[in-house]
């Protein structure tokens, strides 16, 4: 998490570092700080809080200089306070850092018997002392860095700035992203393409293990081994006015809306009129095991997709979440295929398990929105999702462009292993080419919806039931309103409930259950039988013909459009999404911005 950003520029940098902060806010927000040299003078302001904070800050305290670094945190080593945010300074350096120096224990212990001492908790001030004491050695500050980096373990990337070296900075990546923009006679430095794009397009992107010397006339790019390295550069394009709100109060909620036409980008980059349209390289034929890989929201979409790979293709399907897989040491074929599904394409665990599978299975496959993001950047094949920016913290749209492509990889799946003929494949498609116009069918309950969360609002827990392939999406509709609500909320399969879960319901607890008009209909409304016996408040998400057989009895019902069964993931999604956002809404909460959290989940 964190994000980093570095200028060397014509004018004043504050406002430029400030500006490209914002952007990258998404990374985190316990705290922001900015370093700048002018005059030959090193000097830094910081704040708790969010970045409108650290604004204010520089209104009553500006800070001149042409040359800075800023940072954005999210709090590992320490608590969101002045003294633990970056940038990080020890006499004539600073530093600003993202992930985490795994080692800074000893670095610490050793720096401290040298005589320095902290005032910070955190590790990055462990780098800054340590380049202090490099540099103190003698030689240049790119002598001092090709000394430091071998010391630090753990993942990380960083920025560095010199007190009198006006025009430079040395960053360093290894495990975390870090990319350099060129400019005309300027230079930049950013966690992602997306926090330079007002400033530069034109990218040049580290690799493992780099570092690099940056003055205005350019980059020196230095590979692991200290041998100069040549990387190239590519123009990269940032639509910016997916990157705004356009009118919208929050970026979930555009991004909510936004469905119907992401979904059929995803649909026209994957479907011909014909057939699917996927890569050369994936041909199923011979494949003998799947296993998708990913966290959080991205990992539920796995789920669903478990239950397509089998019944559709008859392909055995392993789901891990990225943080356990490795862990548990997986049995893995060297005929099989590894699938890693990540918004971000950044997620340390899932880049982690991606690593780890590398010389183990036949082929890698990145399910990704950030195509120029490492997992994408490692993997044998990507399939973009085509979401485009996701800013909002709690992921909406990139679940439901994840949910279509890797239901366009079953049918290939399926296909190719001789389970769908050409009919049979041809229904399919016609059937996905429903879904934009069904995603605004949903979305029009958006009204309905607020009147509901009101209620939802006043609940201290509500669980949410599916069967099948709607019990991922119980567990998704559950991780949706807890984590912008801050409710207590849990998903279960709905045959599980009375293993346990009943023992919460009586009349204080809301249960959603999601449960389409399908054959899994009679056993899921035996189920909410179960619940209303003992007082609890039932919500059904149906279908017209579902409502109308089993709504009589409920506490409220919510009628979404008849679906065919492999859609209704997909399509059950949005009541989920709405129902999170306006019960956020009515409790007040910061609904792009939730608390303790970021975006992308840079540390392990
Ligand atoms: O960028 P990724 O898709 O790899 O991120 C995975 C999770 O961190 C992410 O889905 C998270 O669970 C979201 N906040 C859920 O809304």
């Amino acid at each position: 998490m964190c994000g980093i950003v570095g200028v060397l520029g014509n004018h004043h940098v504050a406002p430029l570092l400030v500006e490209a902060l914002k952007r990258l806010e998404y990374r985190g927000y316990d705290s922001a700080g900015i370093a700048t040299v002018n005059e030959g003078r090193l000097d830094r302001r910081r704040a708790v809080g969010k970045l409108v904070n650290l604004s204010d800050l520089l209104v009553h305290e500006p800070l001149a200089g042409k040359a800075g670094i800023g940072h954005t945190r999210w709090a590992t080593h320490g608590a969101a306070t002045v003294a633990n945010a970056h940038p990080h300074r020890a006499g004539n350096v600073a530093v600003v850092h993202n992930g985490i120096i795994e080692n800074f224990r000893e670095l610490r212990a050793e720096l401290t018997a040298a005589g320095y001492s902290f005032e910070s908790e955190t590790d990055t001030e462990t780098v800054a002392l340590l380049m202090r004491h490099e540099l103190a050695q003698g030689g240049t500050p790119a002598e001092a860095t090709a000394r430091l980096l071998p010391r630090l373990h753990g993942a990380f990337a960083l920025c560095f700035l010199f007190e009198g070296e006006e025009d430079l900075m040395i960053c360093a990546r290894k495990g975390s992203p870090l990319a350099i923009g060129h400019g005309d006679g300027e230079m930049f430095v950013g966690s992602d393409a997306i926090a330079l794009a007002p400033m530069t397009d034109r990218i040049t992107y580290l690799e493992e293990g780099d570092w690099a010397v940056i003055t205005r006339a350019g980059a020196e790019i230095f590979d692991a081994r200290n041998a100069r390295a040549n990387r190239a550069m590519a123009r990269i394009q940032v639509d910016a006015t997916r990157i705004e709100k356009a009118g919208y109060k929050h970026f979930m909620a555009k991004e909510i809306a936004e469905q119907p036409v992401v979904l059929a980008d995803a649909l026209r980059h994957y479907l011909r009129e014909d057939g699917l349209n996927l890569p050369a390289g994936v041909d199923f034929t011979g494949v003998d095991r799947l296993t998708l890989v990913a966290c959080g929201t991205a990992h539920y979409a796995c789920h669903v997709a478990k239950y397509w790979f089998e019944s559709l293709a008859g392909l055995p399907c392993d789901i891990d979440i990225a943080s356990e897989f490795r862990y548990r040491e997986p049995p893995l074929s060297d005929r099989g295929w590894a699938v890693f599904v990540s918004q971000s394409g950044e997620t340390a665990d899932t880049l982690a398990a991606l690593r780890h599978v590398q010389d183990k299975v036949a082929r890698t496959l990145a399910v990704v929105n950030v195509t120029t993001s490492s997992i994408a950047r490692e993997c044998d094949v990507t399939l973009p999702i085509m979401a485009g920016v996701e800013v909002g913290v709690a992921s909406t749209k990139a679940f439901t462009c994840q949910l279509t492509v890797l239901l366009t990889l079953a049918l290939k799946a399926a296909q190719d292993r001789g389970r769908l003929d050409a009919a049979q494949l041809a229904t399919r498609l016609a059937d996905l080419r429903l879904l934009p116009g069904l995603m605004n069918a949903a979305l029009a309950l958006a009204p309905e919806i607020e009147g509901l969360a009101e209620e939802l609002a006043k609940a201290q827990d509500v669980l949410f039931l599916g069967r099948g392939a709607m019990y991922p999406l119980a567990l998704e509709g559950a991780l949706k309103l807890k984590e912008i609500s801050y409710i207590h909320a849990e998903g279960y399969a709905s045959g599980e409930l009375k293993h346990g879960p009943i023992a919460l319901i009586d009349a204080s607890v809301p249960v959603l259950v999601l449960a389409p008009r399908d054959a899994l209909f009679e056993k899921t409304v035996s189920n909410m039988q179960e619940v209303m016996a003992r007082h609890g408040r039932v919500l059904l998400l149906s279908d017209q013909p579902g409502i109308a057989e089993a709504g009589a009895d409920c506490w409220r019902c919510l009628t979404l459009p008849r679906v065919p069964d492999l859609l209704a993931p997909i399509l059950y999604a949005v009541p989920a999404q709405l129902l999170a956002y306006h019960t956020a809404i009515a409790k007040g909460t910061d609904v792009d911005q939730p608390r303790n959290l970021a975006k992308s989940v840079t540390v392990e």
